[in-house]
């Protein structure tokens, strides 16, 4: 099947309609642009699952600070039609901003505490855009499928308690995090790093690492673990930490003790660069 590019939502609903009549099952896969390994892997899975497999491109201005890089996010958009093709996607959408936005928008889907920790108070918000623009393109699309990367592993958990909470009729699908060989988590603003920024940019990965070797050797003091990560951070110079944060996997609230399965998140500034990472470590 040749690739679809459908550039408004009476467009995307158009031939999806047709797919729906034949029966056929829709794979989902959110992105905006820019597309790496990271979001190929989500859309060969959604490949392996589904019989349409749509990718959305969409830089959503609703889930950017008004300091934050909307303007100069990267927007390449015919290198982006060429990764969907080559990985199997059927329909690319790629709507304007007014055919999201018709009007401002006055209907809003906020998930209440998973926002409270890690990036929500950095991002005042972030998360309130995100899962209002999810929301309306499991609307526009209504797949039975929908793939997130565990990059974002905070968004990954609000969208989930989302689609509960809402009773949204899509199962959510989580793909690990792809990296590169040093470890650096692959990302669309990886692109904003200097040679000096991004030969320092591995050291996130390593103090995750690190702290996630202390859990499995028995550590069960958050203290003393994020402790030893900003030790590790503190040895790029260029690095500027922004939070460090051990947390449960399903509510994202920071753990006192660490005696379960939890994540370990962590966010960083390099010169004019957000990075964000994390891992899952098991208590022994
Ligand atoms: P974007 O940053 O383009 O990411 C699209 C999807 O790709 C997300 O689910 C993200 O977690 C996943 N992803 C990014 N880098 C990855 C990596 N290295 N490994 C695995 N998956 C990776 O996330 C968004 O867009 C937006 O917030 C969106 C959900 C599209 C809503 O606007």
């Amino acid at each position: 099947m040749n690739l679809i590019t459908a550039r408004t939502v009476s467009d995307v609903r158009k031939h999806l309609a047709e797919a729906r009549l034949a029966g056929h099952s829709i794979g989902l896969v959110p992105t905006m642009g820019a597309l790496h390994a990271g979001h190929a892997t989500l859309i060969e899975r959604a490949r392996a699952d589904a019989e349409l497999v749509a990718v959305s491109i969409f830089v959503n201005p609703l889930q950017f600070g008004p300091n934050e890089d909307y303007l100069r996010y990267p927007r390449p958009l015919e290198k982006d039609l060429e990764v969907c093709a080559r990985n199997g996607a059927d329909l690319v959408f790629v709507p304007e901003v007014d055919d999201i936005y018709v009007s401002p928008q006055r209907t809003f889907v906020e998930v209440a505490r998973l926002g409270d920790y890690l990036c929500g108070p950095f991002r005042p918000g972030h998360f309130r855009g995100v899962t209002t623009v999810v929301a309306k393109l499991f609307n526009i699309i209504q797949p039975d499928r929908a793939y997130f990367g565990e990059k974002d592993f905070q968004q990954l958990c609000i969208i989930r308690r989302m689609v509960q909470d809402l009773n949204m009729p899509v199962s959510v699908v989580a793909i690990p995090i792809v990296r590169e060989a040093d470890g650096l988590a692959l990302s669309s603003r990886n692109v904003y790093l200097g040679p000096a920024e991004r030969a320092a940019a591995p050291v996130l990965h390593r103090a995750l690492q690190a702290a996630r070797e202390m859990i499995e050797a028995g550590e069960r003091n958050p203290g003393t673990v994020k402790d030893a990560a900003a030790r590790i951070l503190a040895t790029e110079k260029l690095v500027r930490p922004e939070y460090f944060e051990i947390v449960d996997t399903l509510d994202v609230q920071p753990v006192s003790e660490i005696d379960r399965e939890v994540r370990l998140a962590a966010a960083i500034w390099i010169g004019k660069t957000r990075l964000i990472d994390n891992l899952g470590a098991i208590a022994r």
